[in-house]
C-alpha cells in the first residue's frame, strides 16, 4: 500500500466511531441524554486514538513494519479532533453557559481535560507537511514530544472520571508506559551530537 493509501485507510478507521455517534444522535438512540453520550463517546475515542498513535513507534521497532507509519498522522490528528469535539459537546450540554462552565472547569478532573486539549492544539496545528517543512524536522520532533504529556494528562482525566474497576484504564496505562519506554530507549541510544 502507498503512503497516501495507508493514511486514507487510517482516516476511515479513525472516523468510523464518529460516524456511528452521528448515526446514534440522528436516530434518537441517545434520546435520554444525547450530549452526555456524545461526551462519553468522543472522550473515550480521543484517548483510544491517542494511545494507538503513541504505540505506532514501538510497534514499528518491534516488527520493522514501517509501512504503517503514515497512519500515525490520522491517528494523532484524529485523536485531537475527537478531543475538540468532546469539549464542544461538553459546552453544548450546558447550553454554552460560559459563567457556569468557567466555574466547573476549575475541578481537577476537568482541568486535566483542558490541559490535554491545550497540549493537543500545537500538535494538531503542526500535523501538516507545510508546518513540518517550515519548522524543520528537529523542532517539529521536539514539539511532537508533547504527545506524551498530553496522553498522560488524558489518562489522569479518564482515571478521575470513571470507576477504577474499568479494565481499559489499565490497558491505556500499559500502552503509555510501553510508548514512553521505547521513546526513552531511542533517545538514549542516539549518538551524542559532536561540536566542532
Ligand atoms: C476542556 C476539555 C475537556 C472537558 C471539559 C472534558 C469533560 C469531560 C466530562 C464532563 C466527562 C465525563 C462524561 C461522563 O461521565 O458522562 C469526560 C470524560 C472523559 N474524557 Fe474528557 N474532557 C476534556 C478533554 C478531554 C480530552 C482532550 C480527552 C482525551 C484525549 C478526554 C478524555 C475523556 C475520557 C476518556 C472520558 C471518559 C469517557 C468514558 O466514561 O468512557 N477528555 N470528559
Amino acid at each position: 500500500m502507498t503512503q497516501g493509501r495507508t493514511e486514507a485507510a487510517a482516516w476511515v478507521v479513525v472516523g468510523a466511531p464518529f460516524a456511528v455517534l452521528l448515526y446514534n444522535l440522528a436516530s434518537g438512540d441517545y434520546d435520554a441524554s444525547p450530549w452526555r453520550f456524545a461526551i462519553r463517546d468522543t472522550g473515550i475515542w480521543a484517548l483510544r486514538w491517542t494511545t494507538v498513535a503513541v504505540l505506532v513507534s514501538p510497534f514499528v521497532t518491534l516488527t520493522g513494519l514501517r509501512a504503517i507509519e503514515p497512519a500515525r498522522r490520522a491517528l494523532g490528528l484524529g485523536a485531537a479532533l475527537y478531543g475538540f469535539a468532546h469539549l464542544w459537546f461538553w459546552t453544548r450540554q450546558y447550553a454554552f453557559d460560559w459563567a457556569f462552565l468557567f466555574d466547573e472547569i476549575q475541578r481537577l478532573f476537568l482541568l486535566l481535560g483542558l490541559g490535554t486539549t491545550l497540549l493537543m492544539m500545537p500538535l494538531a496545528a503542526t500535523s501538516n507537511d507545510f508546518a513540518r517543512r517550515k519548522l524543520g524536522m528537529a523542532l517539529w520532533r521536539r514539539i511532537h514530544l508533547l504527545v506524551y504529556p498530553a496522553a498522560g494528562a488524558a489518562w489522569f482525566h479518564f482515571a478521575l472520571s470513571i470507576r477504577l474497576g474499568r479494565i481499559e484504564l489499565y490497558a491505556h496505562a500499559l500502552g503509555l508506559l510501553i510508548a514512553l519506554g521505547d521513546r526513552a530507549r531511542r533517545m538514549l541510544s542516539k549518538p551524542p551530537v559532536r561540536r566542532a
